[in-house]
């Protein structure tokens, strides 16, 4: 969808960040973001994730032109934004956490209204083909007051779209938004990068990053504490879980003291949960020391550490 009006950057990289620092008033001690390199790939859906004040929105809004920054470079799409910053401004779609939406204007009167304002040749507004992918197509006529939470954020999707732009942020898309309508979305951000787009997206979802994201960036202080695909990220932590529920709550402590021979060991009334690594503990192992304990076992099973155990464990090693 985009290809036809943006050429893929020889590097194949969507932004390309050199030592970026930013310090907020010239006061050394507000230091934003602290020396951070970080590349995103072409194509990719990366993740940016990190705690309250960590630097996300920072980067971000310096990506999209709405901060200056303090030192470093930056290309987005290949254009470096202090030589090309009109030109790198057009080439990222921004969908704000905030719903700013035109109350009175429908969503096709919302898309023509700011094709317009980006001069967008009337003969390449793309306000139908949009309302169609965003699945708003029903809704195109219905003033925006009306539409729902989960219409209005595709109304936004659609909204920083409207320029072809190769690379799309997406600031907490699905901030405050119940289960149902965030896999709906999902599933809408995963069609979009399947047309060709690179999406960037902030989140303090880590499931919302687990399931939609195949690189993810980690921000702790300003500065980056991973960066890496999701694969080699989640691979990090070689642990693996066992999840056991016992019929009653009695746990002796023999047979706490059997069990720790696994792995390490939480246990919270009738529930247990043993973190080993499965280089050094197989299951046959784990079968014969589980055997020759008294537990009463009602349900066991087996799982990997998720991205949460990983990104908690990266934040409080910074
Ligand atoms: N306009 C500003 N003026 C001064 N300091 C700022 C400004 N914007 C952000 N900061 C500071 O910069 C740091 C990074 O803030 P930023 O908003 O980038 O974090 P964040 O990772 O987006 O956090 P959150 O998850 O809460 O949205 C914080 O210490 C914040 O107080
Ligand atoms: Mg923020």
């Amino acid at each position: 969808m985009t290809e036809k009006y943006w050429e893929i950057p020889h590097n194949q990289l969507a932004l390309q960040i050199e030592k970026l620092s930013k310090i907020y008033n010239g006061k050394v001690n507000n230091i934003a973001l602290n020396d951070i390199s970080l590349n995103v790939p072409v194509g990719s859906i990366f993740g940016l994730l990190g705690p309250n004040g960590a630097g996300k929105s920072t980067l971000i809004n310096i990506i999209s032109g709405a901060v200056i920054k303090t030192s470093g470079r930056v290309c987005v799409w290949g254009l470096d934004i202090d030589k090309y910053r009109k030109q790198s401004k057009l080439a990222v779609g921004v969908v704000p956490q905030e719903l700013n939406i035109d109350a009175f204007f429908t969503p096709k009167e919302t898309l023509n209204f700011h094709s317009g304002m980006f001069n967008v040749p009337k003969k390449n507004w793309r306000t139908d083909e949009l309302l169609q992918l965003m699945g708003l197509t029903d809704n195109a006529e219905t003033y925006s007051r009306k539409l729902s939470g989960g219409m209005r954020r595709r109304l936004l999707v659609a909204k920083a779209m409207v320029h072809s732009p190769p690379i799309v942020i997406l600031d907490e898309p699905t901030a405050g938004v119940d289960v149902e309508l965030r896999q709906k979305l999902w599933n809408y951000f995963k069609k979009l990068n399947e047309l060709g787009v690179t999406i960037i997206l902030t989140t303090h979802y880590l499931e919302e990053a687990e399931f939609l994201c195949d690189h993810i960036a980690i921000i702790n202080k300003g500065k980056i504490v991973a960066n890496e695909t999701k694969k080699s990220l989640l691979s990090k932590s070689n642990q693996k879980v066992i999840f056991i529920t016992l019929t009653d709550d009695k746990i002796t402590k023999k047979d706490k003291d059997c069990i720790k021979n696994i792995g390490n060991v939480k246990i919270c009334k009738n529930k247990i949960e043993i973190y080993f690594d499965p280089k050094y503990t197989s299951m046959d192992r784990i079968i014969e020391i589980i055997y020759k304990t008294d537990l009463k076992i009602l349900d066991l099973s087996t799982t990997s550490v998720s991205l949460e155990e990983v990104f908690v464990n990266l934040i409080k090693d910074n």
